[in-house]
């Protein structure tokens, strides 16, 4: 029997300076889509993976996100005295079975396999799955659950993938195909941020990552790759290299860039358009929006 997937790794130390200067003192993942924090989203979509256990790799100045998932008696005392019963039910999703959830810092930002690794000791042999908070990803079954499904059949270390346009490719990690198989494609190599016109493919890595502890070996030599920074997409093209199987898995789902102002509103625009209580004035607002700009043209 495969083990199943309990643990995921959130990394969040990163300073989210393209949000300055929101992010000088609220950290980018408590930015909020909608009314929920990003971070949120990923918490949820864990946990509809059968994720039991919440690894967070953080950094200085990120106190917001340990009190988000901490309980807050004065506020919700507060809250069931006036008898706000649907607002005490909201906050239900915030709340950690005790033990649940630990902290751990990265004390340099030596890049993505390094906060990675900063987690080695919280995982024992067992895969865990890795969630980028900043890649938001709206889907009708939550895209890590997809996966967790597609690794019940084929084991291994598995990175979510999509379709990029070729100018893109130099920002993701970008795989390098062996044999197409639809939702699933076999990885013969992995390039983290390759030079414009050199990718070997469109196929881009989106931050959901299902691995095995092998991984976690690999990034102990603390290889520098692009950037100079410590690249789990190295550490994770590594396992090709010692043949090891690596897929990638084409999630069904809209992923948005919650880590770009323009993601991030796209997102926005989204999330508001698909809320009950929102739709009709959010949606009226925007056609309203669009025949004005018509007009002005
Ligand atoms: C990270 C990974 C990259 C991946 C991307 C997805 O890059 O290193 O392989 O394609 O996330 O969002 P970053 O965006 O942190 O530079």
């Amino acid at each position: 029997m495969r083990r199943k997937v309990t643990k995921a790794i959130f990394p969040v130390a990163g300073q989210g300076t393209r949000f300055l200067p929101a992010t000088k003192s609220v950290p980018k993942e408590i930015m909020t889509l909608v009314d929920r924090p990003l971070i949120q989203y990923a918490i949820d979509e864990a946990r509809a993976a059968g994720i039991k256990e919440f690894i967070f790799v953080t950094s200085r100045g990120k106190y917001a996100l340990e009190d988000y998932f901490d309980v807050a008696p004065e506020l919700e005392a507060s809250l069931r005295k006036r008898g706000k019963t649907e607002l005490l039910e909201t906050l239900k999703s915030t709340n950690m079975e005790s033990g649940a959830i630990a902290y751990i810092r990265q004390h340099k930002a030596l890049g993505l396999g390094h906060a990675v690794w900063c987690a080695r000791r919280l995982i024992t042999n067992e895969p865990f799955a890795v969630i980028l908070p900043d890649d938001v990803i709206a889907a009708e079954k939550p895209c890590l659950q997809q996966m967790v499904e597609a690794y019940a059949e084929t084991g291994g270390s598995m990175v979510a993938t999509m379709e990029v346009p070729p100018e893109k490719a130099s920002s993701y990690g970008i795989i390098d195909v062996k044999e197409d198989m639809g939702s699933m494609v076999s990885v013969k190599g992995m390039v983290e941020k390759p030079q414009p016109g050199s990718a070997p493919s469109n196929l881009a890595v989106i931050g959901r990552y299902i691995l095995t502890p092998k991984v976690l070996q690999n990034l102990n030599r603390i290889k520098t790759g692009a950037g100079g920074e410590v690249q789990l997409t190295d550490a994770i093209a590594d396992e090709i290299e010692a043949d090891r199987d690596v897929y990638g898995f084409r999630f069904r789902g809209q992923r948005f860039d919650c880590g770009s102002k323009a993601g991030f509103l796209q997102a926005t625009v989204a999330f508001g358009l698909s809320r009950p209580d929102l739709r009709d004035e959010f949606s009226d607002y925007l056609s309203g929006m669009a025949a004005q700009r018509n007009a002005a043209q």
